[in-house]
C-alpha cells in the first residue's frame, strides 16, 4: 500500500517570516525527519499562488529559489526518497486540475472566502484578480493531485482546508472514489500535537495576522532580517496599559503573542513559559527575553541558511520534480476519465 501523504506549500510572495516557519514550515520539517519511513512528505513551492496579489515580478524567480533554500535550512532533508521538494508551476496537472475543478466550484462558496475577503479589501476593484478569487480551487488540486491526508497549516488557512474536504467530497460522491479526502481541520491539529492552528500577530497591531502581504515590515519578523533589528521589533512591539500580565486577559493580545513567540522561539511549551511569566507587573522582562530568543533563532538559522548546498537543492528538485509530474498526471487522467474528457 503506499503511503498516506503529508503536504504543505508556502507562498514566494516575499520572505518567509516566523509565522509561516512556526506554523507550516517546521511542522512539515519535523514529520520530514522523524515520519518520513510511515508517510511521504511533500513540501513546494506554490509559485502561482505567488502573484494572487500584486508583486515585483522581477523578484520572483529570485525568491521561488531564496524560499527552497529556506526549506533546506529549516532542517528539511534532502537525501530521502520519502522526502520530496518541488514548485508548483513546474508540474502543469495543478494548472490542470484547477481548471477542471473551477467548474464544480460555486460562486457563493467562494465569495465566502475569509481570505479573499480581507485580501480584496485592501485592494482597489481593479487590483482584485480572478486568480485571487480562484486561490483556494488552485489550492485545493495542490492537495488532491498527491492525495494528500494531513497538511499542516496556519490558523488563516482552515477555511481553504474545509472547502478541499467538501470539493473532494462533492466529486467523489458525483464520479466515484475520484479524491483521498484530507482530514477535518480538528484531526489535524491532533496529528500535528497542537490543540489549534497557530496565529502569530503583527507586532504592531496584535488585532491581526503577522502576514508577509503588508506593506509594513514594522510589525513582522522575516526570516531574513538581522537578530538586531528583529530584536528592536520585538522590544518595540505594541502591548497595552494594564500594566499586568494576566492571561486570562482577552485584551492581551500583544502580551499573548510575546509568550507565544518566546515559546515557539526557545522550544518551551506555553503554559510553561505562561506561568513563568504571569502575575508579572512589568512588560520589560518579557519583551528582553522574547527580543534575545528571537535574536538567537534567528542568528543560528541564518547560519545554516549560508551553509545550503545549492547543488544538491537543485539535483533533489529535478528528482522530486519528475516524480511528482507522473503522480499528478496519473490523478489527472483519473479525474479526465471520470468526468468524459478522455
Ligand atoms: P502562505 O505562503 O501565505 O503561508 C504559508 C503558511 O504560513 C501560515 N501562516 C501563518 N501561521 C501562523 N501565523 C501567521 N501569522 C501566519 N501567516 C501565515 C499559513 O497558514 C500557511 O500555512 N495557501 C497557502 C499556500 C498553499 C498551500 C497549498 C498550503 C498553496 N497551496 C496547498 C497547503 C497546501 C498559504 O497561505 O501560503
Amino acid at each position: 500500500m503506499s503511503k498516506q501523504v503529508i503536504l504543505t506549500g508556502l507562498r514566494a510572495n516575499n520572505d518567509l517570516h516566523i509565522g509561516n516557519y512556526f506554523g507550516a514550515l517546521l511542522p512539515i520539517i519535523d514529520m520530514a525527519k522523524n515520519k518520513s519511513d510511515e508517510y511521504q512528505i511533500n513540501l513546494f513551492v506554490p509559485d502561482l499562488h505567488s502573484f494572487t496579489t500584486p508583486i515585483d515580478h522581477s523578484q520572483l524567480q529570485a525568491q521561488i529559489m531564496h524560499n527552497l533554500r529556506l526549506f533546506v535550512a529549516a532542517g528539511l532533508p534532502l537525501d530521502n526518497s520519502n522526502v520530496h521538494i518541488y514548485r508548483q508551476s513546474y508540474i502543469p496537472a495543478h494548472s490542470e486540475l484547477t481548471v477542471i475543478l473551477n467548474s464544480f466550484s460555486g460562486m457563493g462558496h467562494m465569495n465566502r472566502m475569509i481570505q479573499y475577503k480581507d485580501k480584496s479589501m485592501k485592494l482597489g476593484d481593479d487590483q482584485i484578480s480572478v486568480g485571487l478569487f480562484d486561490y483556494p480551487v488552485l489550492m485545493a488540486a495542490d492537495i488532491l493531485l498527491y492525495g494528500a491526508k494531513f497538511i499542516p497549516v496556519g490558523d488563516d488557512q482552515s477555511q481553504h482546508l474545509e472547502f478541499t474536504r467538501d470539493i473532494a467530497e462533492r466529486m467523489n460522491s458525483k464520479f466515484g472514489e475520484l479524491f483521498t479526502v484530507p482530514e477535518p481541520v480538528a484531526k489535524q491539529h491532533e496529528f500535528f500535537g497542537k490543540d489549534q492552528g497557530l496565529r502569530i500577530k503583527d507586532l504592531v497591531d496584535p488585532a491581526k495576522k503577522m502576514s508577509k502581504s503588508d506593506d509594513s515590515d514594522k510589525g513582522i519578523i522575516f526570516l531574513g532580517d538581522s537578530p538586531e533589528a528583529a530584536a528592536k521589533k520585538i522590544r518595540g512591539a505594541t502591548t497595552d496599559s494594564f500594566g499586568k500580565i494576566d492571561v486570562a486577559n482577552q485584551d492581551q493580545a500583544g502580551i499573548q503573542n510575546l509568550l507565544q513567540i518566546l515559546s515557539l522561539t526557545t522550544g518551551t511549551p506555553l503554559d510553561e513559559v505562561t506561568a513563568s511569566y504571569a502575575g508579572q507587573e512589568q512588560y520589560g522582562p518579557l519583551k528582553t527575553d522574547t527580543a534575545e530568543a528571537v535574536q538567537s533563532f534567528l542568528q543560528s538559522f541564518q547560519e545554516r541558511l549560508i551553509a545550503v548546498d545549492g547543488g544538491a537543492l537543485l539535483a533533489k528538485l529535478e528528482e522530486s520534480e519528475a516524480k511528482m509530474n507522473s503522480i499528478a498526471s496519473e490523478s489527472l487522467l483519473r479525474v479526465q476519465k471520470a468526468i468524459g474528457l478522455r
